[in-house]
């Protein structure tokens, strides 16, 4: 299993206008970069990674919860760096980073057309639990809500490791 320079730590405010500029290239409606970083000082409930190379910021993965219970509020990678196992490898340490916050369940809102994450999501457990009407409203487009279960389970520790020993790089945190 290589290495090829990616880290996976927390978002800091330096990051944000990187952080802002590949939410404005996936995102229709897209996120401020003010609201991210009023999602920073929300430590108590909200958890933010990046992944980042030597020189910038290709992903960023948000985390907000309440108890044990976790959404993930918004993902994406630089279309530049995709399919490199960057959002596999953010994933792996948002689901590490829940568990060690007490989080047993996850959901998400994916569109019912955005084939890449539902596929990545499916990897990970999550499984279709109902379906949002016209949830987005740049196309009115459905949003299909997923879940994954008894994350601090057994048996989910096994899937995660597999994805990870799956993967041909190596998952590398940032130390904090
Ligand atoms: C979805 C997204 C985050 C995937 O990022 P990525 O870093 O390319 O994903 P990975 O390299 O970790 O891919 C992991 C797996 O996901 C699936 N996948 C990723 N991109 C895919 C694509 N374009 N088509 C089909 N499957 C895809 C595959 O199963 C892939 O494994 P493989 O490469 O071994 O076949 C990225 O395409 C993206 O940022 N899209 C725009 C924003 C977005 O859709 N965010 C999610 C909102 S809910």
């Amino acid at each position: 299993m290589s290495v090829d320079g990616v880290v996976i730590g927390l978002m800091r405010r330096r990051h944000l206008r990187a952080v802002s500029a590949i939410e404005q290239s996936v995102n229709p409606h897209p996120w401020s970069q003010s609201l991210f970083a009023g999602e920073l000082r929300m430590p108590t409930s909200r958890h933010w990674l990046v992944a980042r190379d030597n020189r910038q910021v290709l992903g960023f993965a948000g985390l907000m919860w309440n108890v044990d219970e976790g959404h993930i509020t918004n993902f994406a990678v630089h279309a530049g760096h995709r399919r490199r196992h960057v959002a596999t490898r953010m994933l792996l340490a948002q689901f590490r980073d829940a568990i060690a916050l007490g989080i047993t369940q996850l959901s998400l809102e994916v569109r019912m057309s955005n084939e890449a994450a539902r596929s990545l999501y499916g990897r990970f457990g999550f499984s279709p639990g109902g379906v949002r009407r016209g949830y987005y409203n740049d196309n009115g487009e459905d949003a299909l809500v997923m879940w994954v279960h008894d994350i601090d389970g057994a048996d989910f520790g096994e899937r995660l490791a597999s994805l990870a020993a799956a993967m041909p790089v190596r998952l590398v945190r940032e130390a904090t």
